[in-house]
């Protein structure tokens, strides 16, 4: 077992689930009540025969103020309290509904994660924002609260579809091309490991892309500057998740090569490095061909997205694999 640490949270990779109890100070929490994903408590039901727990369904419309507000009232008949520690058990829906119950349940009590799919935790567990969505708009009602702790343990990832584990791939190969060539190369040697999921071969993956991930989360938690780089692939990613209703980690595949596509166009990334993150891409099952996607159409989503300034777009573009930056674009440069 390795622990990471960025501001006051440990991170538990490579852990085993059972370590659980030990992490749970008594002298400080009355009670734990934990947070189940409805697939996770059907595969793994034999984990919580010991605990408190209430089952949320899976799916996406789950991050609404309405499952907050009931899993609110369940607390209240748990007799929860300010000192009950609350803990996400699930994907990254899971672990952004309980980071929020958390953080306005009687103004706020902690709360610890175990991720347990590969988007989880690499991405969602790690970096304190957490939230619901509203109407069409995602992630629009939340705050960023960090975990007491987070505990990611590899054999959860067993059970997991194909389809989710190549969710979490997509942000993997997204902390390879912007932060560390290294691992990039890592990450291509071993393809094969990582798709069968070698136990071992994916607690380092874990371990690398929470250290990279929490390294920029530690200096930017407000994300004014550098964390923005985690965007890379989504600016798009987030335009064509909406438009065409596609997984996330494939959106956020064809928004990578889209913003490669536009860095090459423009003389700074090569054809070379944008084939090679083509290939990993499609080894992993993700959709690489954006001719049916016409960033023309996309644009008006994109000039919607929160995270645009004035007539510019702060697009996460490579300059080269493992060195991501941020480039003010203007509109007309995609016309
Ligand atoms: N807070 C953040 O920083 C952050 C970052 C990235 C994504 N997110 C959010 O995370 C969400 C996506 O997370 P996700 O991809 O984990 O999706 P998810 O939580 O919906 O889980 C995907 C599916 O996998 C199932 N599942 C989970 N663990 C399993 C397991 N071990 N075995 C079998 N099935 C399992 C779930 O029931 C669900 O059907 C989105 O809402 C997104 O906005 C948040």
């Amino acid at each position: 077992m390795t622990t990471i640490r960025y501001h006051q949270t440990p991170v538990y990779v490579g852990a085993s689930w059972d370590i659980l109890p030990e992490l749970v100070d008594f002298n400080i929490y009355s009670k734990v009540i934990l947070l189940v994903d409805e697939n996770v408590y059907r595969w793994w039901k034999e984990r919580f025969v010991n605990y408190l727990y209430i089952v949320i369904p899976s799916g996406e419309e789950q991050k609404s103020l309405l499952v907050v507000e009931n899993l609110v009232q369940d607390l209240i008949a748990m007799d929860a309290d300010r000192n009950t520690l609350l803990i996400g058990v699930g994907g990254g829906v899971v672990c952004d509904i309980t980071g929020f119950v958390g953080a306005v349940f009687m103004r706020g009590i902690d709360v610890g994660f175990v991720p347990t799919t590969l988007l989880a935790q690499v991405d969602a567990s790690v970096g304190g924002k957490n939230g619901v969505n509203t109407g069409k708009y995602k992630n629009m009602i939340g705050t960023i609260t960090q975990p007491v702790f987070i505990l990611s343990d590899s054999s959860f990832l067993a059970t997991l579809p194909e389809e989710e584990f190549a969710n979490g791939m997509a942000e993997v190969i997204k902390h390879g091309c912007i932060l560390d060539e290294n691992y990039y190369s890592f990450i291509e040697e071993n393809r094969n490991k990582i798709r069968s999921r070698d136990s071992d071969t994916m607690d380092y993956v874990v371990q690398k892309s929470v250290e990279l991930k929490s390294s920029v989360v530690a200096k930017d938690e407000r994300e004014i500057g550098q964390r923005k780089l985690l965007n890379y692939g989504h600016t798009f990613g987030h335009a064509i998740e909406k438009k065409y209703n596609i997984p996330h980690g494939q959106a956020v595949s064809l928004g990578i090569i889209m913003v490669n596509e536009f860095s090459v166009k423009k003389g700074v990334l090569s054809v070379l490095e944008t084939n090679r993150i083509k290939d990993l891409l499609a080894f992993f099952g993700l959709p690489v061909a954006i001719e049916n996607y016409a960033v023309q159409e996309l644009l008006p989503l994109v000039l919607h997205d929160k995270k645009r300034i004035s007539d510019a777009l702060q697009l996460i573009t490579l300059k080269r694999i493992g060195e991501g930056e941020i480039t003010p674009v203007r509109i007309d440069e995609f016309m």
